[in-house]
């Protein structure tokens, strides 16, 4: 197992389309410079992957209506997806302990949307600790999002 820095980005947008179940939007992100991909590899085979925004201004890019101020040195995760038919061996852990790993002088923090379950244990797990709840509209619905920061 390797964890690649933007590899094979067709791989993920396939990656995306099969598995974002409704939870993860903006595939553009994929592609766009903006954008740090790190890829969990197996025999040269993308099994998941995260896409980092890492800036501290991610609330306003997202049009997220946050109560709680952001300081400067704060990272994102905009996406984390395990390739369908490969979830619960570790996969999205991995990156994110690599995550920590990588920017342990930063706040980092990750949405988790309150009917998303698998996300939910897999941060609780992680260590991330709700620090606001605010609602946001997609498509017709309207959901409820916990912003979630780890805790170091
Ligand atoms: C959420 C998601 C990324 C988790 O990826 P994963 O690779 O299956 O997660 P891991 O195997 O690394 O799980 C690590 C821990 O998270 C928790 N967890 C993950 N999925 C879970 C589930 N379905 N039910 C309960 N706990 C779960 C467990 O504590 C797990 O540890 P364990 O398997 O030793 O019990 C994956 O389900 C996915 O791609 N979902 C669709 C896209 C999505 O919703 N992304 C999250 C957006 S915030």
């Amino acid at each position: 197992m390797e964890i690649k820095k933007d590899y094979k980005l067709n791989d993920l947008i396939d990656i995306f389309n099969e598995n974002n179940q409704g939870f993860v939007f903006d595939k553009s992100s994929i592609t766009s410079n903006e954008f740090i991909r790190y890829v969990y590899v197996e025999n040269e085979e993308p099994l998941g992957y995260l896409v980092l925004y890492p800036k501290s201004d991610f609330a306003i890019k997202e049009n997220y209506d946050v109560k709680v101020s952001i300081p400067e040195n704060s990272i994102y995760i905009w996406h984390i997806i395990t390739k369908k038919g490969h979830e619960r061996k570790g996969v999205a852990k991995t990156l994110i302990n690599f995550l920590k790993n990588e920017y342990k002088h930063f706040n980092i923090y990750s949405i988790v949307d309150e009917n998303n379950s698998p996300s939910n244990h897999l941060h609780k797990s992680l260590g991330f600790l709700p620090v606001d709840k605010f609602k946001k509209a997609y498509k017709d619905t309207l959901e409820t999002y916990t912003l979630v920061k780890f805790q170091n």
